[in-house]
């Protein structure tokens, strides 16, 4: 068979501190009832104050490769995803190869497909390895989301337990305002090794992968960029415009639509029937997403994966973590057909064939 790649490597990092819905109910308006309900998450890690989103992603890297069982100076490319980066410049895959120790210099590419960046990941990695560019990918999602949410320093401490002063009511009632979104996500890193192969039969099949920026401002930060000047100002911080904006209807609807179609999509293309497929591996943005899409697709519940109950919404690091899971914990097994399926802000979605 012609050289393809296969992931060799896999590992994930969280932020330090797991928070339970119970302790957001402390920082805002909010019950563990309601995040249950509506988004099936039960806690989240946060990330220390001034631990940044390549630290996680190093710390990942550096449990992929020893999975892989490669040594740093083996990796000759990276690919970082993330959406929320330690800086607007430079992206994080330069400092992650900096802070690995790595002894010589290789290409290191910054993408950024939200909640889809593993998805695209995949693909450039397999492209680099297809073509002879790449032998040894490390391909890293990483997110420090909590750096969007409004609270000023006291209330951090408070968060991580080391202050007994909660956050002031106009705090609270500030964050409120952005509870739909606090809730939701998770700080982590997720990590995966790719290498060339000729095995017959495992590694990267195909992926089916879609972008249209039509709707974007369904969901995005509307500060930041330079769709203003300065990009950033005094009045935009009061207006707390470094907070996503997001319309959880609107992304609800074209997560449980557009999924599908990428499955279908990727599975015609390659004469693969649904019943093929032993595990499905959808983002993880909210369990009631994976649930829809589970009924439509038809599966039994040993046939999806969820984990968002214990992590939220790790954008780019989710799919790497879910997949180090499910390897680690026996649900995939050498030769099994699996799929990742995602949809992210931008919006981009896609699905990923991939035979263990
Ligand atoms: N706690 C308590 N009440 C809340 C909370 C909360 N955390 N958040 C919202 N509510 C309230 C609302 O204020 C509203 O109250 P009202 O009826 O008095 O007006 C009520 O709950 C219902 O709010 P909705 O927004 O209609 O709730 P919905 O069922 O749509 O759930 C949610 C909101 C969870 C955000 C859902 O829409 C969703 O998950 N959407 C998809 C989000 C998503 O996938 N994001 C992707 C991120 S991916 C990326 O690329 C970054």
């Amino acid at each position: 068979m012609a050289i393809h790649s296969k992931i060799i490597g896999s590992g994930f990092a969280t932020g330090e501190h797991c928070v339970p819905n119970s302790k957001l109910c402390e920082m805002m308006d909010t019950s563990d009832e309601w995040i249950r309900q509506r988004t099936g998450i039960e806690q989240r890690y946060v990330a220390e104050n001034g631990t940044t989103t390549s630290d996680l992603g190093v710390r990942a890297a550096e449990k992929a490769i020893a999975d892989a069982g490669l040594k740093k100076d083996d990796i000759d490319y990276v690919i970082f995803a993330t959406m929320t980066p330690d800086y607007y410049f430079p992206g994080c895959g330069g400092l992650l190869v900096r802070k690995l120790g790595m002894k010589r210099s290789i290409p290191a590419l910054d993408i950024r497909q939200q909640c889809t960046g593993f998805l695209f990941g995949l693909q450039t990695a397999n492209a680099l390895i297809k073509s002879g560019t790449a032998k040894n990918v490390l391909l890293v999602g990483a997110e420090i989301h909590s750096s969007l949410f409004p609270w000023a320093p006291p209330a951090w401490e408070y968060l991580f337990g080391r202050s007994d002063v909660p956050p002031t009511d106009e705090e609270k009632v500030l964050a409120t305002q952005f509870r739909d979104r606090i809730v939701l996500f998770g700080d982590a890193g997720g990590a995966v090794v790719l290498t060339a192969t000729e095995e017959d039969g495992a590694g990267l099949i195909d992926a089916k992968l879609f972008s249209d920026g039509d709707s974007f401002e369904d969901l995005y930060v509307p500060t930041g960029g330079t769709s203003q000047r300065p990009y950033m100002s005094i009045d935009a911080l009061k207006r707390a415009e470094l907070v996503p904006v997001m319309n959880g209807k609107s992304v609800f609807r074209r997560a449980v639509t557009l999924m599908p179609q990428a499955i279908a999509a990727v599975c015609d293309a390659n004469k693969i029937r649904l019943e093929d497929i032993a595990l499905f591996l959808p983002h993880q943005a909210n369990l009631r997403i994976n649930q829809m899409l589970q009924k439509t697709l038809g599966l039994p519940d040993e046939r999806i994966y969820n984990n968002i109950q214990r992590y939220g919404n790790t954008t780019a690091a989710t799919l790497p973590i879910a997949y180090n899971e499910c390897v680690k914990g026996g649900l995939i097994k050498k030769g099994d057909l699996i799929c990742f399926v995602g949809l992210g802000a931008g919006f981009h979605w896609g699905a990923v064939l991939y035979r263990q």
